[in-house]
């Protein structure tokens, strides 16, 4: 039996007057891929940043439901943000690398959190940077600027830039959307791996993509999730005339 790491339930957010999300019940498994799909606008991102509080600084965004990772409540009132992006880390998807060594990098966020420790820091780089799948392509370019990499591989370095913190959850917005086929490849192998340790959520616009690498697949439509369920029944059987249309590419 999967055990639910992370939970929502009625989730509603409105931007102003328009209400981007109708009220999501959805859950994931540890140690799974999700994939969220769906037509562009139908709130697939909006719902991914309300997971890690992403949507918090946006002007006049109003956010319902219940949220819990685990037994916290991840918009409860003693949350601390900083903290819980330890557990739930994001990766977007422009490779946004920050123009700096690839190696300070990776250890941005174990600095941000006060380690010093220069053992401890080399050896939270090798074991990031191994499980992103890029260490062998950079051990021996620590030090050059992260930016001088490729797409592909500058997204990898997000990544392990992301899992340095050991988080529980990472959550990924079409993170390979911006690069070429090959690199594309790399990444999903990457996260087929990463799943033995945590928790994946990732965007995707891609539907062979998602039936590639996800357990379970999420079909949003305008602000609803029409479905959730392994990603062979949505794909090979699923309930819903809309999600049937949209695998179909009747629409989208
Ligand atoms: N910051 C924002 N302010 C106002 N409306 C937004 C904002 N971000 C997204 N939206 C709107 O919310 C809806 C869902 O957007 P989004 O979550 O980006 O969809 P998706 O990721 O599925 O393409 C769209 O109608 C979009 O225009
Ligand atoms: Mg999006």
């Amino acid at each position: 039996m999967e055990k639910q790491i992370l939970t929502t339930k009625n989730v509603k957010l409105s931007y102003g007057d328009f209400e981007a999300l109708h009220g999501i019940d959805l859950a994931f498994n540890e140690h799974e891929i999700t994939a969220l799909i769906g037509p562009s606008g139908c709130g697939k991102s909006t719902y991914l940043r309300c997971l890690n509080r992403m949507n918090d600084q946006i002007d006049g965004v109003n956010i319902s439901g219940e949220f819990k990772l685990h037994d916290t409540d991840i918009y409860g009132e003693n949350t601390d943000v900083v903290e819980l992006r330890k557990h739930i880390g994001m990766v977007f998807q422009q490779p946004n690398p920050f123009p700096m060594s690839i190696y300070d990098n990776v250890v941005f966020g174990l600095r941000v959190a006060g380690v010093r420790d220069k053992a401890k820091l080399d050896e939270a780089v090798q074991t990031a940077l191994k499980q992103a799948a890029i260490w062998d392509e950079v051990k021996d370019k620590l030090d050059q600027n992260a930016l001088a990499l490729s797409g592909g591989q500058q997204q990898r370095i997000c990544i392990a830039r992301a899992l340095a913190v050991s988080p529980d959850v990472l959550l990924l917005d079409e993170p390979t959307s911006a690069l070429d086929p090959h690199s594309s490849r790399q990444i999903e192998a990457t996260l087929l791996q990463l799943k033995e340790q945590y928790t994946i959520i990732t965007v995707t616009h891609n539907l062979q993509q998602a039936a590639r690498i996800a357990d379970r697949t999420a079909f949003f439509l305008q602000g609803d999730l029409i479905e959730a369920a392994s990603t062979k029944q949505i794909f090979m059987n699923p309930e819903h005339e809309q999600t049937r249309d949209f695998i179909t590419g009747r629409f989208g």
